[in-house]
């Protein structure tokens, strides 16, 4: 389940502890996407989410002088799991 929480622009939130445990009663993952509240304001890890988003483009560069993301990931093979289903394929073209 992807999630964006805080939403851009408008700051809506969603209760990442509930949805979370929803969806993972129904065996799927857990992303959200918290570029509207970076570290230190918000850790979804705290709430159950599996992996986290940000778009460093915006808060964590800072100073609209950088174009980059990250995929945040609690374990090795959490890490292990985006590099293949997600970035390689990326690469494949698949
Ligand atoms: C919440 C959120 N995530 C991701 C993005 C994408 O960011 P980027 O411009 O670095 O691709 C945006 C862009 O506005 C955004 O608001």
């Amino acid at each position: 389940m992807w999630l964006e929480t805080p939403i851009n622009p408008f700051g809506t939130h969603f209760d990442i502890q509930k949805l979370s445990s929803q969806a993972h009663s129904q065996g799927a993952i857990v992303a959200v996407d918290a570029t509207f509240a970076p570290p230190p304001l918000m850790d979804p890890f705290k709430w159950g989410t599996d992996y986290i988003m940000h778009s460093a483009t915006k808060y964590l560069g800072g100073h609209s002088d950088l174009l980059a993301g990250c995929i945040v990931t609690k374990s090795k093979q959490a890490r292990d799991q985006v590099h293949y289903f997600v970035l390689l394929p990326l690469f494949w073209g698949g």
